[in-house]
């Protein structure tokens, strides 16, 4: 579906005078968003801008002082991670690896999608069957079969990123939030996790954090611009990129890094 398309559709995520002050430091300040249904939506700015914060908002790891966070039309600012994760069915891969390590690739997934609940014999071996199909499915989806016998701790700091990217969508959720799903990449690793990202938002709606700019291009929508905890700018990729407010705050980020 086109941008246009998209952003004339339901949102799925509504946030509304955002605010959470630490210890008086307001790293996010009165941010309004508008998450489409179906949508990847890349969140940019620059270290410190209040990203990961957002994203510990929406999930419910971090407490609002302020402001509304609407799923579907419904209230879910003050809830539970458990509860936004399991009812809501909101996803999230932190920034950085989290597998585990003495395992495979194929029971991580495992693991991820929910394990051994206990159910009646008779119904046991139909539900592994397709507990067993499943996992191939998210395999697939994160090229990750082939290397489903390989212990975790073997795959390379790409596929391992994958996995994580594999133990989220084994829960099934409709909103997925990925922060920074490229980080350490080389640029081949980085542009497959752009073309897989583009595969699952055909049945996902997505919230990227990214840096790189040729990765957000690739796979944007819509883009958010926070600065200071602030929004900054937003629309297509196109007319971000372009905006002089925007470039202003990467060229000030670059002078700083070749300062220190
Ligand atoms: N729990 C907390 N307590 C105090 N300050 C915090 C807390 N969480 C985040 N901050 C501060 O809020 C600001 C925003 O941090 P955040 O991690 O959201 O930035 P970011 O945009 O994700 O940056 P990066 O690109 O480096 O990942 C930072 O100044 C950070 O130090
Ligand atoms: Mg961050």
């Amino acid at each position: 579906m086109s941008t246009e398309n998209l952003r004339n559709g339901p949102d799925i995520l509504t946030i509304r005078g955002l605010t959470v002050s630490f210890s008086g430091f307001r790293a996010i300040s009165d941010v309004d968003l508008d998450v489409k249904e179906g949508e990847i939506h890349v969140i940019i700015g620059p270290n410190g801008a209040g990203k990961s914060t957002l994203m510990d908002l929406i999930t419910g790891k971090t407490k609002a002082t302020e402001g509304d966070i609407l799923f579907k039309g419904e209230e879910i600012t003050s809830k539970d991670p458990g509860v936004i994760a399991s009812k809501y069915h909101i996803g999230r891969k932190f920034q950085g690896p989290n597998v585990f390590d003495n395992m495979t690739v194929f029971e991580n997934i495992e693991i991820a999608l929910g394990g051994y609940t206990s159910i009646p014999k008779a119904f046991a071996y139909r539900r592994r069957a397709e507990q067993k199909s499943k996992i191939e499915d998210v395999l697939r989806q994160i090229n990750l079969y082939d290397q489903r016998d390989m212990m975790a701790s073997e795959l390379a700091h790409g596929q391992r990123q994958w996995l994580e990217i594999g133990m989220v969508i084994a829960q099934s959720p409709e909103l997925i939030i990925l922060d920074e799903p490229a980080a350490g990449m080389t640029d081949t690793e980085t542009y497959k996790t752009g073309q897989m990202i583009k595969e699952l938002a055909k049945e996902h709606t997505l919230i990227v954090i990214e840096h790189d700019m040729e990765f957000v291009e690739q796979i944007a929508d819509y883009v958010t611009v926070l600065h200071q905890g602030r929004k900054l700018a937003e629309g297509p990729f196109s007319e971000v990129k372009n905006n002089k407010k925007v470039i202003q705050v990467y060229l000030k980020d670059d002078m700083d890094e070749e300062g220190d």
